[in-house]
């Protein structure tokens, strides 16, 4: 969480940074602001979104070459203006920004508070900064020394910047769980979480590593590890354009994300699927044959979103490969003491690759000498660098806060992962691949006939947009769409929902049913169908308001049901790819129709880096 900008070089800072954090907002608003040095330090920092720092530093003295800025998800202290970063040591001679959290920062502010040190903010990272600065003086070393001192000595994850206001030309950044770029321009740096406040000023990055710190001047950057030991700098070329990251005439990034579901899924699949040859290539399980397909046992790892594509594919990779799956939350399965055995591969799903609990959940079962495939959005990220091996959904930088069309990616690598394995193992047969392969190859067009007209969805919208509570059903592989199309709305309406296997509904939440509740069936045509429709008996018996999705054509649903939204026909296996859409369009036209931003929902942010 937290999006971090610093700029060194021959340009007005300012603008730099704020087009960053502007970028850089899906991570956090709750606050904002910059340290700028010019004949000294200045800072502005302001509660809410960029926007309104923006507005509050209208007529200040905006002047530097150098400068670092910040917008926040709060972690320790309320969002305010004074518990927004840049933070300022008591000497006022060092200014910080940090994303993460110090776990043992209240021993250190004891000790400083006995000292005499005073702390305006409830932040762990003026404590940091305070730390640092007191380190510096007692030992009478540089910045950078008394930095690396202090970092040996803190626990928990960070990505800082610092400037002195007594030297105009220097950032000094440090990396530890938080993820920081750094992008190389002509007599210019930038520094930031990922590659959007960069791509526009240059494609030649470099991706800092945990326990490295940077010294970044306009014409140098020096890397050391914790030991002051340099180190060489690893330069990428982005593959990325600018366009990626702007709305380009949607009203919002989700829309759009959304509606770029059909090219995404082209791109994931372009090159891999090879329809004529019947074949797929990815290099990511060829090199690591013999260990996937000889795998006892496979466990998906994720958060969120990703979570419930991992719930898809246990149903994808023991039907279509034979091997026991188990689907784990990262952040429990980090705490307890998991069993892994030798031959276990553990598949990690990420769109940021960077989500702190799937990454240390990782870290273990690496440890304990687990086979690790990462099935990662976001290229050069952590996830995808820690892992053993693993494959791109290329579904290009995803802003809306709400995933969208990474989980579709995610889907779409999942498929043809099950399938490459259950191949190659003799699982499925000649004639089931075959037809897999056709359908996947099918999906992006079937995906933009979805998306064609969506007004009947828009409509739907409007007319639940009041309801207080949404129940979504599913089973089969529809039963993880449920479960995705109530987060969905939560995230985004602020409506309460809960999502459940269609048939486990008699278990309990059938109490809530009344001719108040819309219950969403994600019910098209597959080996379930016959049930899902006596499901939908039941729920219309007791007055609740039916919202199917349907396959194309079903007129047995769509008689039962108050409202119907029509997706094509496919293979059951990859069904979620298309019953899935209709629920993003549904959260987000609810999420419009109550007035919410629906790209910065309240409490939430894109790359969740905190535990
Ligand atoms: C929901 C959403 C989150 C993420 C989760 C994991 O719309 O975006 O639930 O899926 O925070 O994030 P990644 O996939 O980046 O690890």
């Amino acid at each position: 969480m937290c999006g971090i900008v610093g700029y060194t070089g021959g340009k007005e800072a300012y603008p730099v940074i704020l087009k960053g954090l502007k970028r850089l907002e899906y991570r956090g608003y709750d606050s904002s602001g910059v340290a700028l040095i010019n004949s000294g330090l200045k800072v502005y920092k302001k509660k809410g979104k960029v926007a309104e720092l923006e507005e509050s530093v209208i007529g200040k003295d905006l002047h530097a070459h150098v400068g670092i800025g910040h917008t926040r998800w709060a972690t320790h202290g309320e969002p305010s203006d004074r518990n927004a970063h840049p933070h300022v040591s008591n000497s006022g001679e060092l200014a910080m920004i940090h994303n993460g959290i110090i776990e043992n920062y209240v021993p250190i502010k004891n000790d400083l508070l006995k000292k005499g040190y005073t702390f305006s903010s409830d932040t762990d990272t003026e404590v940091l900064l305070n730390f640092i600065e007191d380190i510096k003086k007692n030992n009478n070393c540089t910045l950078e020394e008394a930095l690396r001192i202090a970092l040996k000595r803190i626990v928990g994850a960070y990505c800082i910047l610092l400037v002195a206001a007594d030297d105009p030309e220097t950032i000094i950044a440090a990396r530890k769980g938080s993820p920081l770029v750094i992008g190389i321009g002509k007599g210019e740096h930038f520094l930031a979480s990922d590659a959007s406040p960069i791509i526009e000023y240059t494609k030649e990055v470099v991706y800092v590593n945990d326990y490295e710190i940077a010294i970044v001047r306009p014409n140098e950057l020096i890397l050391k590890n914790l030991g002051n030991e340099k180190q060489t700098p690893f330069i990428t070329k982005l593959d990325m354009e600018l366009a990626a990251i702007e709305k380009g005439g949607y009203d919002h990034f989700m829309i759009k994300e959304i509606h770029e579901q059909s090219d995404t899924i082209h791109d994931c699949l372009r090159g891999r699927l090879l329809v004529e040859q019947s074949q797929i290539v990815m290099s990511g399980i060829e090199d690591h044959l013999e260990a996937l397909t000889h795998a006892q046992r496979m466990v998906i790892v994720a958060c969120g979103t990703s979570w419930h594509a991992g719930l898809i594919a246990e149903y994808m990779i023991e039907e279509l490969c034979r091997i026991p799956v188990e689907v784990e939350y990262a952040s429990e399965f980090r705490y307890r003491n998991p069993i892994i055995h030798k031959g276990d591969v553990i598949i990690a799903i990420s769109q940021s690759g960077e989500t702190a609990d799937t990454l240390v959940a990782l870290e273990k079962a690496k440890e304990q000498g687990a086979f690790i495939f990462g099935v990662v959005n976001a290229v050069g990220s952590s996830i995808a660098r820690i892992s053993h091996a693993g494959a791109y959904t290329h579904a290009g930088p995803e802003i809306g806060v709400a995933s969208t069309k990474a989980f579709t990616g995610q889907l779409a690598v999942l498929a043809m992962m099950a399938l490459k394995i259950g191949y190659s193992k003799g699982t499925i047969s000649h004639e089931r691949y075959l037809k897999l392969i056709n359908e996947l190859d099918a999906i992006p067009e079937k995906v933009t006939e979805i998306l064609q007209d969506t007004s009947n969805i828009q409509a739907i919208a409007t007319k639940y947009k009041d309801a207080h509570d949404f129940l979504f059903l599913g089973r089969g592989y529809n039963f993880p769409v449920a479960l995705e199309g109530a987060l969905k709305l939560k995230e985004i309406s602020y409506i309460h929902a809960e999502g459940y296997p269609a048939a486990e509904m008699k278990h309990g939440p059938i109490a809530l049913v009344d001719e108040n509740l819309p219950v969403v069936f994600v019910a098209t045509k597959d080996s379930y169908y016959e049930k899902i429709v006596s499901n939908v008996q039941e729920i219309k018996a007791r007055k609740g308001k039916v919202i199917a999705i349907a396959t194309t054509s079903d007129t047995v649903i769509s008689s039962m049901a108050d409202d119907t939204m029509f997706v094509p026909d496919t293979d059951e296996v990859i069904a979620p790819l298309l019953s899935v859409i209709p629920l993003q369009l549904l959260s987000y036209y609810v999420g419009i129709a109550k007035g919410i931003d629906v790209d910065k929902p309240r409490n939430l942010a894109k790359s969740v880096t905190v535990e």
